[in-house]
Formats: C-alpha cells, sequence, structure tokens
C-alpha cells in the first residue's frame, strides 16, 4: 500500500512550504519550458506545487497531477478552484476531469491521474509533457527508482524538478535533553522500505537526485529551502513534534517513556508559544544538456 498523508496537514504546511521554495529555480524551469508547457506533478497531494509555481510560469500552462490517493486529487480540484475563484478568477469545467482556470494571464489546465508511482515511469505519460515536477516526494523513493526516473526524462530530454526534499537537518528551540532521541527514531524512520523497492532515500535524496541526473548529463542546480517555524506558528510547530515524535516512537520502543515526556514538554513549549522549529530542506532542478 503507497504511504498516506493527510490532507488537513498537507493544507497546514502549504503556507511554510511556499515560504520556503526557491524562486529562482521556479524561474529557471520555467525559461527552460515551451510555450503553454505541460507538467507532470508527481505525488501531488492537494496541489500545492501548482498554485505556487503557476504564478512563476506566468502563462498557459496544463498541469497532470499523479497520486495514489484520489481524495486527495478531488481536495486539489476543489482547493484549485476555491483559490482562483478568491482571487476573481474565473474556474469552468469543460469535461468531468478537467479543470480550467482563467488566470489573467492565460489558462491554466488541471487533469487529475490516479496512479501508483510505485510503478513509475512506466505508468507515466512521460511522452505527453514537458516537465517531472514533484514537492516532498523524493525523500520516500528509492535510490534505484531515481534512477530509473532520470534514465527516463533523459530518455525525453524533459527537466526534472524536486522541491522540498529532507536534508535531515532539523532543529527545534528551545533545546531539550531528549532532541538526540527524538531524531535518532526519525532519522531511522525515514530510512524505512515505503514501498518503493529499496529503502526510502530520507536525507540522502538531494544527492542522489543530483548523482542520477549528473550522470545522465543533466545541469543540477540546488538551493536551500529550508522550513521556519516561528513561535507564533504553534499549530505547525506542535504538528511538527508529534510528527517527529510518532516517527521515533516506533524505531526506539525501549526509550517510550523519554519520547512521550519530550513531546509532553514541546506541547506546553507550543501553547505558550516558546517552540520554534527550523527543517532543512532543499530544492533541485535538473536540466537537460543543450542539443
Ligand atoms: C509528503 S506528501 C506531498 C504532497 C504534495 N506534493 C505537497 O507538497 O503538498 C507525498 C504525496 O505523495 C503521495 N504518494 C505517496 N506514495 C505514493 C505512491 N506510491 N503512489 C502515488 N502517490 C504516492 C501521497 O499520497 C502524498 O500526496
Amino acid at each position: 500500500m503507497a504511504e498516506s498523508f493527510d490532507g488537513d496537514w498537507l493544507d497546514l504546511r502549504e503556507p511554510f512550504d511556499a515560504a520556503a521554495r526557491d524562486p529562482g529555480l521556479a524561474v529557471r524551469l520555467a525559461q527552460a519550458l515551451p510555450a503553454r508547457p505541460r507538467l507532470l506533478d508527481l505525488g501531488a497531494g492537494t496541489g500545492s506545487l501548482l498554485r505556487w509555481m503557476g504564478h512563476f510560469i506566468g502563462r498557459a500552462q496544463a498541469w497532470t497531477l499523479v497520486d495514489a490517493d484520489a481524495g486527495l486529487i478531488e481536495r486539489a480540484f476543489e482547493t484549485i478552484a476555491d483559490r482562483a475563484e478568491a482571487a476573481g478568477w474565473g474556474v469552468t469545467f469543460p469535461g468531468k476531469r478537467t479543470l480550467l482556470v482563467h488566470s489573467p494571464r492565460g489558462a491554466w489546465r488541471v487533469e487529475g491521474l490516479v496512479a501508483d508511482l510505485r510503478e513509475a515511469p512506466d505508468n507515466l505519460p512521460l511522452h505527453a509533457v514537458d516537465a517531472v515536477v514533484n514537492t516532498a516526494l523524493c525523500d520516500l523513493v528509492s535510490e534505484g527508482w531515481v534512477e530509473r526516473m532520470a534514465a527516463a526524462c533523459a530518455a525525453r530530454r524533459l527537466p526534472f524538478y524536486a522541491a522540498l526534499n529532507v536534508t535531515g537537518r532539523e532543529r527545534f528551540a528551545p533545546p531539550h535533553p531528549g532532541d538526540a532521541l527524538v531524531a535518532r527514531g526519525f532519522a531511522r524512520d525515514q530510512a524505512r522500505d515505503k514501498g518503493f523497492s529499496g529503502i526510502a532515500l530520507g536525507a540522502k535524496a538531494p544527492a542522489a537526485i543530483a548523482a542520477a541526473f549528473g550522470a545522465q548529463g543533466y545541469e543540477v542546480l540546488r538551493a536551500p529551502s529550508d522550513w521556519v517555524v516561528p513561535r507564533t506558528a504553534p499549530r505547525m510547530a506542535l504538528e511538527l513534534a508529534e510528527g517527529h515524535a510518532r516517527a521515533a516512537r516506533a524505531h526506539e520502543r525501549r526509550l517510550e517513556g523519554r519520547i512521550a515526556r519530550w513531546v509532553l514538554d514541546r506541547t506546553t513549549q507550543a501553547r505558550d508559544l516558546r517552540l520554534s522549529a527550523r527543517v532543512g530542506h532543499a530544492d533541485l532542478l535538473c536540466l537537460p544538456p543543450p542539443r
């Protein structure tokens, strides 16, 4: 079964993702694309990458949102339509499974594809797109998966953009004696096999992407995209702390009591607006070599 993700969590993280993403790489990708680009968003969730990247592309564009979770794709359509209408943009549905957002600088066509990415790239319509993009996906996949994706993209000279890959550098403040234990358990959980034919890359994703696409002759651009969670964002800080503790608990069973203490203290700090966090991420843009 594919790893499942909660839509409310994806919504909660969207503004932090948007603030963290590197605009320079988005501009470079937009410049590398044709007049009306077609983008394939892998593990699209509720469509937050489209809502951010669409503005950088700034012209008519078509997106295919790929996810194993049909409920998330449905929610993506609703959220994209709601946000467009809130901005005063028209929204139409030319087909049952197609959404058109009438932005002032051209229409954004959106379609969904329910597919299991463990089968990728074989089950993807790479022949019908101009770029493969994703956010917070590559830490779940294996090295072999990235290598197969790099070979498939290279065969069609497709740019590959992977945003918000964890780097393994996360810090909660103020410091707590349980931090190292929780970080160790969290790192172990990230390296769990998530079904992509091998252990998950976790913090090794940026290096694995760079190596696989570099080996295909791609230019690889990298920029930091850390989440910065201030004390004034207690919901996000607490969700992060609870997520870390949940993951750590599965791998540090003997020390469960210490993890419970840690999460209790972090909960109190979040409620008192004293908990902040920084989570290391990197954005990567891989561009095919000039002809
Ligand atoms: C961390 S979430 C990121 C979602 C979205 N890109 C974002 O940034 O908000 C990972 C996404 O990958 C999807 N996913 C995980 N495993 C998958 C698989 N095997 N096949 C297809 N989608 C998968 C999840 O449903 C989820 O939407």
